[in-house]
């Protein structure tokens, strides 16, 4: 089975892929209505909700990745630490249904998480699919049983948090993928990972791979 090829999931792909295409745009209008403010942009309430209006979507290779690695190891518990409008979701959403078994995402952005869990319901995905709303390190508290297949792809300030809260859950041979480990506040995350001997680490472009080895 493989249902990146079913067409609720390539149409939702699709059209997630030509509105992720638009960041730069918006990128640059929000430069350019920087400059022009006189005053200063409202405070956001809580720091850990904000850039509501960018994608940020792993491009279509990274998709695959995702998709082959979930997949090809057979994963049960599939956890995802930022799903913003869910591309990512996708590929590890059809990999879980593949597999028999559940991805359990998380977004803090409350309007992402309406739009994301809208688009899952779109996808069929609903089944396999299960989306937390909140902060990922205090929902994902609740994960209890073991996880195959962790993706880091939320701030990255917080991935080092998220690796010690996830390593208890993490089943022997799981493999943790970090995406864009070369942005510098990344930089703990990586220096722990590679620190700690039961983690192999490879690095595939900016993604670090690393497997559990229990
Ligand atoms: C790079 S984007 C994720 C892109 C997504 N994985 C994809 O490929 O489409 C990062 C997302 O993580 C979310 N995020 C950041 N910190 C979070 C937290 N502590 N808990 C839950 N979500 C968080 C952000 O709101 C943002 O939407």
């Amino acid at each position: 089975m493989n249902s990146l090829a079913d067409r609720l999931i390539v149409s939702e792909l699709d059209s997630l892929q030509r509105e992720a295409a638009l960041d730069s745009q918006r990128w640059a209008a929000r430069k350019a209505s920087a400059q022009q403010s006189v005053k200063p942009t409202e405070p956001t309430p809580d720091p850990l909700i904000r850039m509501g209006e960018f994608y940020l979507g792993v491009s279509v290779d990274e998709g695959k990745l995702l998709y082959n690695l979930a997949r090809s190891s057979g994963a049960q518990c599939i956890v995802e630490f930022g799903a913003s409008y869910g591309i990512s979701t996708l590929y590890l959403g059809a990999a879980a249904r593949d597999s028999g078994g559940q991805l359990i995402t998380t977004e803090v952005h409350p309007d992402k998480c309406r739009a994301t869990r809208a688009m899952i319901g779109r996808a069929g995905l609903q089944d396999h699919v299960t989306l937390l709303e909140g902060d990922a390190l205090e929902t994902l508290r609740a994960v209890d049983e073991p996880v195959g297949l962790l993706f880091l792809d939320g701030w990255k300030g917080l991935y080092q948090p998220m690796l010690e809260l996830m390593l208890p859950k993490l089943s022997a041979g799981a493999l943790v993928a970090a995406d864009n480990v070369d942005h510098e506040a990344a930089a703990p995350y990586l220096a722990l990972i590679e620190a700690d001997q039961r983690f192999v680490t490879t690095l595939v472009g900016d993604m670090a791979l690393s497997c559990f080895t229990g």
